[in-house]
């Protein structure tokens, strides 16, 4: 039984203004009004098959999440289960605990279709067929993941070498998996043409990455298991005791056990992928109803540009006016404006930390 997991976490601060704390990332509108996560959870019920859609996220966003799920047409509120964390503790944790909570309480065979909340990804029948080979590996025992050709040396992702091919199936081993490497290091692989990137979705049954962790990190599986046994139930939403949860150490999946599980393999993936990290990101998004202009300026609500190339701007209500610039990202939310320099647009993060910092 296919069982799609939606993580939602993490403020998503590179995209500040729009992405806060109390409104983050996966919340975020698109082009065509639908949000991330609604987009995320279009896709996990395409695969569901009936099965439920377990969403792992914040006790905060369990109401705006619910919102947003409400206004999906297959959506049945009671086949989408929350688990609800009183704070974040990275993606190990979160994963693990949703594949205790569905040995036990969905199907002892359960194969979890990791998604992260905040990609974009619009060739949904490519991704569906990728899902589907990513199943057949994990049924045999295999931790999937997928894999993105890289087209520049990020150092925010993870790295995978292809290795051989797995005997009858549609995929490939791991034969490295690299978290986020150094700029050289990455610079190294994609000129290799050997490396993919770790798009941070995963397949696997649910006993074998519990086995996984057993092996390479059994201190966080054995946190996660204190605080499984002391959840509320089975009930959705399923909530926990805070000092159990904050006891779990503070790890993503892919330190804790990607990176050093045995039996690990990689689907390329057939469709296109964005996890819309930065300003950039959007600013690149092709195919929406905003397209960009000669000068490759791109406007998402009103604005007026005037000589000005390759500039990003969203307003909500606000007029814009560019006249004369280049290579701009402006963001006007009617409490802030954003004006950047798109190449250097993951910088906003350190707006986020000045504003914490004086708040
Ligand atoms: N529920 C929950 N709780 N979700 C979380 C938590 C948490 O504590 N922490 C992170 N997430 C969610 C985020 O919202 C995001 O959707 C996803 O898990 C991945 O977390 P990130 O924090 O965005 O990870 P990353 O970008 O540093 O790296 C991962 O993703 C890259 C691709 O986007 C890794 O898997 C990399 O290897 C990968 O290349
Ligand atoms: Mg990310």
């Amino acid at each position: 039984m296919l069982v799609p997991v939606i993580l939602s976490g993490g403020a998503g601060t590179r995209l500040w203004p729009v992405s806060r704390s109390a409104y983050p990332k996966p919340f975020m509108k698109m082009g065509d009004g639908e949000s991330l996560l609604y987009k995320t959870l279009d896709r996990a019920l395409r695969l569901a098959a009936g099965s439920p859609v377990l969403t792992v996220t914040g006790r905060d966003y369990y109401f705006l999440t619910r919102d947003d799920y409400a206004g999906h047409p297959q959506a049945d509120l009671d086949r989408l289960p929350f688990l609800l964390e009183p704070a974040g503790r990275n993606t190990a944790p979160a994963v693990l605990l949703a594949a205790l909570h569905a040995v036990e309480h969905v199907a002892p065979d359960a194969t979890l279709l990791v998604l992260p909340a905040d990609h974009l990804i619009r060739d949904l029948d490519a991704f569906a067929a990728d899902a589907q080979r990513a199943a057949a590996l994990a049924a045999d025992g295999w931790l999937v993941t997928f894999g993105i050709r890289p087209t520049h040396p990020e150092t925010g992702f993870g790295y995978i070498r292809m290795g051989e091919a797995v005997a009858g199936r549609e995929g490939r081993q791991v034969g490295a998996f690299v978290e986020k490497p150094n700029r050289d290091t990455a610079e190294t692989y994609v000129a290799s043409g050997q490396y993919v990137w770790n798009s941070g979705m995963f397949c696997f049954r649910a006993d074998a990455l519990i086995a996984a962790a057993e092996q390479t990190c059994p201190d966080v599986l054995a946190a996660v298991r204190v605080c499984h046994t002391g959840a509320s139930g089975s009930e959705s939403p399923v909530e926990f005791s805070r000092e159990a949860f904050l006891a779990q150490p503070d790890i993503s999946i892919d330190y804790a056990i990607m990176e050093r599980a045995p039996r690990v393999a990689v689907v390329p993936a057939q469709f296109d992928w964005s996890d819309i990290g930065s300003w950039k990101a959007i600013s690149e998004l092709e195919g929406e109803s905003d397209a960009a202009d000669a000068d490759g300026n791109r406007v998402r609500g009103s604005a007026i540009v005037v000589e000005s190339s390759n500039c990003y701007i969203q307003s909500d209500a606000r007029m814009v006016a560019a006249v004369g610039v280049r290579d701009l990202v402006i963001v006007d939310t009617g409490d802030a404006v954003l004006v950047a320099d798109r190449e250097r647009a993951q910088q906003v993060k350190l707006v986020v930390d000045r504003l914490r910092a004086s708040n």
